[in-house]
């Protein structure tokens, strides 16, 4: 349709159709079913209304959206073709590693390409939008929804977002493409004390400098959703912040998509105490430019009238559903409201060998290897495959819905296709202690007499193998939206587990499943190896098969600190140096840190070990000054000193040491990641160019200051391989 037919269609619309369209339904109103994770004030619509609404929320099934589709549209008075959105977060029904894992890559590429193999599966089942990615930079790992963001670090976010979108969006006609939304805008990474849904208190310095940039890559790529947080940003509510949504995201960043609240966020102003009712909220939220009010009943119950009214001019009412318009021509909508989507073929496209491939691939080099005294690879050997997470098919993460969740390889068919003798399976203990609950409800336990027998086949089995693996994490509903914790551990029956099969054998390799950060102090000392393979989805157990056996090495990196314990928390390794700094693994009263711990956290960020070893050169810099224009090329020679291929992400950090504001210890400003074959040495360059190295000054002028700079490469963020420039 041409713009000018779009806005013909929208003068020719009553302002009632206009608000439908700015309403989003939950797949309950329609069909009685869906995920509910919040109260939803659209079930006090009218049928009126309900045939009027321009998106629905939650829906799968290539079949029914067709039928739903159809049967909405023929409400329409101007059958306009709904939208259907869902939550399509790391995968649609092949599953590939929750998004913190898919940071610890460190590829982009890969992330691109897990999101096309997403989109293309949710696109054939009928789907047109997916809220995807979040970007919320995250710091604190008490907060269950740490595993939806690549990360801690502005530059890798960005790096990632920038795929991410790329990879669902394409060109975004294309039948296997979905459009985009970046979430959660803003700064919902940060709740007080990790708790979710709560307040989050920034300043401005550092919402622009650490907390926007990744969304803004997400804009430049072209997203074309952005959804609002539930949190207040400087006490106000994302949903009805004139400034986050007009100034910031639509003004600074040039944002001309559209913006939907979070699941009921509009009416929850009334609430967080800035709306005294749910028709003020609906005016807040309408005048900060939310487009679509997703799910309450805001828009619906009170626009149509706020305009009549003259409170609010149609004019704001008339920009959004142009947006919302505009989005559904482009998806090709109404051309063909279906976008060519024939339910008989769906199947073809799910679970594709292609998209299996990859998300073994992808799992296997987001594993990172935090311990190695030697043990791994297996080899040949009698192994004993112990603990909850051997057969267990729940490792696709908190966000993923698997319609033939069968499909996913556990570890033990992953162990058992490899074809080798020697190989022993118990389960040991169960992922939950007996009465605890996970978000979604108590998980059945064993009888007493059912533990005492699994422990006992355990440990008889370890007694009996020459190596253990054990198969240990934290539940996946343990995690995710509503997953905050106080507590970063493993259940008490695991660590029950783990210290009594270390009593019968010391050959130990930790297997760790988890969607955060744990405190792992005990665990890495009780083991001999610590693999973290966060929520690795359908190909998790092939592609820890994979790994352990040597038949691909381990190469992802922390893309977030592993806190020595829950205390330290939030700790990140791009922090501000004090005026009493600690040496970070000493404790010096009266300095900056505890009394009773480091202040180094236990792994850092850009942390994770090969099967081999990575020596680096010296960082050379091929001249020791450069002015604005200029630029200074930084190499290091990396050589694989072991006997086996390995891949290495070689980090690029850059530190101001002294500037008119403090700067982070050191800024994440590059990376690439080189194979190397045993022997193999390869210089690696980065480009340091003045832009990279400008902040927010003291007047809140992004800008670069004269002076001495560090430059640290290597791999990992705490490496001591420096050299120094002067920008002039
Ligand atoms: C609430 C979550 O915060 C958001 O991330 C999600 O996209 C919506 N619910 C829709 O499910």
């Amino acid at each position: 349709m041409t713009q000018e037919k779009l806005n013909e269609l929208l003068r020719d619309m009553s302002l009632e159709e206009k608000v439908g369209q700015m309403i989003q339904l939950p797949a309950e109103v329609l069909t009685g079913g869906g995920l509910v994770t919040g109260p939803t004030g659209t079930t006090q619509l009218t049928d009126e209304q309900v045939g009027m609404a321009g998106s629905v929320l939650g829906i799968k099934g290539a079949e029914k959206i067709r039928k739903l589709q159809k049967q909405q549209m023929a409400k329409q008075p101007h059958h306009i073709p709904l939208l259907f959105m869902l939550d399509v977060i790391n995968g649609f029904e092949t599953i590939f590693p929750i998004p913190l894992a898919l940071g610890c890559t460190f590829s982009p590429k890969m992330a691109e390409e897990a999101c096309s193999a997403a989109a293309a599966e949710a696109a054939a089942d009928g789907l047109h939008v997916t809220f995807s990615p979040m970007l919320d930079l995250v710091r604190d790992a008490r907060w269950g929804r740490v595993m939806e963001s690549p990360g801690e670090d502005p530059y890798l976010n960005s790096e990632m977002a920038r795929a991410m979108v790329r990879g669902y969006q394409g060109d975004l006609r294309s039948k296997d493409k979905v459009a985009a939304c970046l979430k959660h805008f803003a700064g919902y990474g940060a709740p007080e004390g990790g708790r979710d849904y709560d307040n989050v208190e920034l300043s401005e310095r550092t919402i622009l400098e650490d907390y926007l940039p990744a969304y803004e890559a997400a804009v430049k790529e072209g997203c074309r959703l952005a959804m609002t947080s539930f949190n207040t940003l400087n006490r106000v509510p994302s949903s009805g912040n004139k400034w986050l949504l007009r100034k910031i995201l639509r003004e600074k960043m040039g944002f001309e998509g559209v913006v939907i609240s979070d699941y009921s966020a509009v009416e929850e102003m009334v609430p967080h105490g800035i709306a005294a009712d749910v028709r003020e909220a609906a005016k807040l939220a309408v005048e900060a430019g939310v487009d679509i009010d997703m799910v309450s009943n805001a828009y619906a119950g009170h626009l149509a009238e706020l305009v009549r009214s003259g409170e609010v001019p149609e004019k704001l009412v008339d920009e959004a559903v142009l947006r919302i318009l505009t989005l559904k021509n482009d998806l090709g909508l109404f051309e063909d409201p279906f976008r060519a989507v024939d339910p008989a073929e769906t199947e073809k496209v799910l679970l594709r060998a292609d998209f299996r491939q990859k998300a073994r691939e992808t799992a296997a080099a987001s594993f990172v290897l935090l311990k190695n005294e030697g043990i791994l690879p297996l080899g040949k050997k009698l192994v004993a495959w112990i603990g909850p997470y051997v057969d267990n098919r729940e490792i696709y993460g908190a966000w993923s819905f698997p319609e033939r969740p069968e499909e996913t390889v556990t570890i033990k068919q992953g162990v058992e296709a490899k074809g080798l003798p020697g190989m022993s399976f118990a389960r040991g203990s169960y992922v939950m202690d007996k009465g605890r609950a996970t978000k979604f409800g108590r998980i059945p336990n064993p009888s007493d007499e059912q533990a005492d027998a699994w422990m006992e086949e355990a440990l008889k089995l370890a007694a009996s193998s020459d190596r253990v693996v054990m198969c240990l994490g934290e539940h996946k509903d343990l995690t995710g939206e509503a997953g905050s914790r106080t507590s970063l551990g493993i259940s008490k029956g695991q660590m029950e587990l783990l210290r009594k099969v270390r009593q019968v054998n010391p050959n130990i390799v930790t297997v760790l499943f988890c969607g955060r950060p744990l405190a792992v102090k005990e665990i890495a000392e009780l083991s001999k190896a610590l693999l973290v393979v966060w929520m690795p989805g359908t190909e998790g157990g092939n592609a820890i098969a994979d790994v352990l056996f040597g038949d691909r090495v381990p190469q992802g990196k922390l893309s977030m600190t592993f806190p020595r314990s829950l205390g330290q928390v939030p700790v990140y390794y791009n922090h501000f140096a004090t005026g009493r700094p600690n040496p970070p693994h000493e404790i010096h009263l009266f300095r900056n840190g505890y009394m009773d711990e480091v202040n180094a956290p236990l792994y850092p960020f850009g942390f994770g070990l090969s099967y081999t070893e990575f020596a680096y050169s010296e960082v050379k810099l091929d001249r020791r000054q450069m002015a604005p224009g200029e630029r200074i090329t930084a190499s290091v020679t990396v050589t694989n000193a072991g006997d086996v291929s390995g891949v290495e992400t070689v980090q690029l950090y850059l530190r101001d040491p002294s500037a008119s504001v403090v700067r982070p210890v050191r800024s994440l400003k590059g990376f690439q990641k080189v194979s190397l074959a045993p022997g193999e040495s390869r210089e690696v360059s980065f480009s340091i160019e003045e832009p990279m190295l400008r902040f927010y000054d003291i007047e809140m002028n992004y800008v670069s200051e004269p002076g001495r700079f560090e430059v640290y490469i290597g791999g990992s963020s705490d490496t001591e391989n420096g050299a120094e420039f002067v920008l002039v």
